[in-house]
């Protein structure tokens, strides 16, 4: 199985766990957006009725798309589970997110609710945070090189996204810093450290928000608590 086959299987496999009547987030990028679409197949099939609050203006679209109730936090402050992908899942169950630009309301989404569930296939997988993959940070547009100079006197090695060479803009109208940390020795302590610096929106780093990991790997879907 290649890499899309992997976040095919768990996202099918997460999509069964919905209870009926249930409130949900809904994830962004290629995992979430397939969990999505399983979803949508079980409304229309089964007659489940859900509701998802949507953490990106794709999610929108795919969930339009798949035939899934769309409501907002603002209705709905408290939600049963959330399904979310990751672009790096330590053994503690911390994350790195934001890869697709989506972090500050995919944060949001996991803390409003009770049980968040994460799909990932098994490359995400790392000892220490920040191994594979950079630590995105949204940064407000107004003053961003000073923000980016701070966090370059930290010692982070921020990189301002871009997108077919022009800056890459969130649903929120912000910018992107992925920062070059490499491999996290207190992800915790960074994640409070980052907040503290004027202009950062939002970080990367989920820490002690999963409640369940969904691995899949060519053995199956494992599970991580
Ligand atoms: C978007 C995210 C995604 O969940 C993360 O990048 C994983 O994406 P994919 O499922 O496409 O590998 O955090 O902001």
């Amino acid at each position: 199985m290649n890499q899309l086959d992997l976040k095919r299987m768990v996202a099918y496999r997460a999509a069964q766990l919905v209870p009926d009547g249930a409130l949900i987030g809904l994830g962004s990028g290629s995992t979430a957006e397939l969990f999505v679409q399983f979803l949508g197949e079980r409304v229309r099939n089964e007659g489940l009725r859900v509701v998802g609050v949507p953490t990106s203006e794709r999610t929108v679209a795919a969930a339009k798309a798949a035939g899934v109730e769309l409501t907002t936090l603002e209705e709905h402050p408290e939600l049963d589970m959330a399904f979310d992908g990751a672009d790096e899942v330590d053994p503690d169950l911390n994350l790195v997110k934001g890869l697709g630009g989506a972090l500050a309301r995919e944060k949001i989404v996991a803390k409003a609710s009770r049980v968040f569930v994460v799909l990932v296939d098994e490359s995400k997988l790392v000892d220490i945070l920040g191994s594979k993959s950079p630590v995105p940070v949204e940064v407000l547009q107004f003053g961003w090189t000073r923000t980016s100079r701070e966090l370059e006197s930290m010692g982070l090695q921020p990189v301002l996204r871009t997108r077919d060479g022009l800056p890459y803009v969130t649903d929120n109208g912000n910018y992107v810093l992925d920062l070059h940390v490499g491999p996290i020795s207190n992800p915790s302590d960074l994640d409070l450290k980052l907040h503290l610096v004027t202009g950062v929106v939002e970080t990367g780093l989920f820490i002690d928000i999963a409640s369940l990991v969904m691995v899949g790997t060519q053995d199956g879907v494992i599970e991580m608590r």
